[in-house]
């Protein structure tokens, strides 16, 4: 019959496709869990105080690595100056991804991982096991004396044992590993070492390659992470702490004359803002690393804002308190 012969025929095609989806979806998963080729750096950790030093004031400043690291108890505001445990959770349409225990616990944290294995993942977004990570950390510009820096000072820490769950990755997130995620790595050859001084040039290394001040303050298409509007122009969304529904929105740091947040703010102002620390208390931005910036970094910062182009966009800074939070609810 004309129906059952149509039926038959819908039923062979369903279980084609399904068949090619299968195989697709096979296909998918070795490609998501394909092994990635990224150069191992030469970094060994050091024992040296003064290395160490350097590491505990990025890991713990700038570099703002506890602010989702650190232990999640007791609840609060900040993470900062708790073991770096790990256990946050992101809710992402990729899947549920945990923050790792960077303790050096040998079964549950870097303890059983090499130097060159930490620091080709903080450089490539190569995981040990070779696979791509998602792009949480934006360190790959990092020079090799303040990567050296930083896993010196993880590896002066006490070991803390707690196991955190594997991440859920769903089929969109293996699609997304698959063929969106390529590790980045540096932008150019990092530096042997890049010394502090209160300069511009040293201030976008701050906000670009230890602050991720660019990240937050600048637009960026959330599915590709390039820039979806002018370099530090502000307006991106970000979600308060706990508390999805509640949004703020990110000011323009670049000097332009309507827009600019920071016109008016002498940078004696701009020092003291950041060292009074936190003012919303539910904003995602990590004042309480920040605090702990030295004088000479936090004048590099904004002799480096002061170089941007200009940009027309953002939160109107003549609405300072109201247009900062805007709320869904
Ligand atoms: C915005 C949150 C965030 C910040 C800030 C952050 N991390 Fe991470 N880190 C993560 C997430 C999420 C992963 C897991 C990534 C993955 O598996 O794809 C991770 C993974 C790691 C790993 C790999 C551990 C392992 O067992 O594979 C190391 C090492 C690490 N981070 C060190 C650091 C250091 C050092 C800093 C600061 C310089 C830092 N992280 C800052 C979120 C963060
Ligand atoms: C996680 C996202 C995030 C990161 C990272 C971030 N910011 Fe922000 N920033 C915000 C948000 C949201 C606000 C508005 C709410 C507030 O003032 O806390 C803000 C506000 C500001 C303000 C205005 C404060 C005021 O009193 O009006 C300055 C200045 C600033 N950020 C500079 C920086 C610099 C410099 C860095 C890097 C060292 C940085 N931000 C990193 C999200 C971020």
């Amino acid at each position: 019959m004309q129906k059952s012969s149509w039926k038959r025929r819908l039923g062979r095609v369903g279980i084609g496709a399904a068949a090619v989806i299968t195989a697709l979806g096979v296909f998918t998963y070795e490609r998501a869990t394909r092994k990635l080729e990224a150069p191992y750096p030469a970094i060994v950790a050091s024992k040296d105080l003064a290395v160490i030093e350097r590491g505990r004031y990025l890991v713990e400043g700038a570099a703002h690595c506890g602010e989702c690291h650190g232990a999640e108890e007791p609840p609060g505001p900040s993470r900062l100056g708790r073991p770096m445990s790990g256990g946050m959770e992101f809710q992402l349409p990729v899947g549920t991804f945990r923050v790792p225990n960077i303790t050096t616990d040998e079964q549950t944290g870097i303890g059983r991982l090499k130097d060159e294995e930490i620091a080709r993942f903080i450089r490539y977004g190569v995981k040990p096991n070779g696979q791509a990570a998602l792009p949480f950390m934006p360190y790959a510009d990092l020079s090799d004396d303040d990567l050296t820096a930083i896993i010196s000072y993880l590896r002066a820490q006490k070991p803390v044992k707690h196991a955190v769950p594997e991440h859920e990755v769903n089929p969109l997130g293996r699609i997304v590993q698959a063929y969106v995620l390529e590790p980045k790595g540096p932008r150019r050859t990092p530096p042997k070492s890049f010394p502090p001084a209160a300069t511009a040039e040293y201030g976008e290394y701050i906000a670009h390659s230890i602050g991720n001040c660019v990240m937050c303050h600048t637009k960026v298409d959330l599915r590709t992470g390039a820039f979806a509007g002018p370099l530090f122009g502000g307006g991106a969304e970000h979600e308060a702490v706990k508390n999805p529904s509640k949004k703020f929105v990110s000011p323009n740091l670049t000097p332009d004359p309507r827009w600019g947040w920071l016109q008016g703010w002498s940078e004696d102002a701009f020092v003291q803002r950041f060292h009074a620390g936190r003012v919303h208390a539910d904003s995602p931005m990590p004042w309480e690393s920040f605090q702990g910036m030295t004088t000479d970094d936090l004048r590099a910062l904004y002799r480096y804002f002061k170089t941007l182009p200009p940009a027309q966009t953002g939160p109107d800074p003549r609405e300072h308190q109201v247009v900062l939070t805007a709320s869904n609810d």
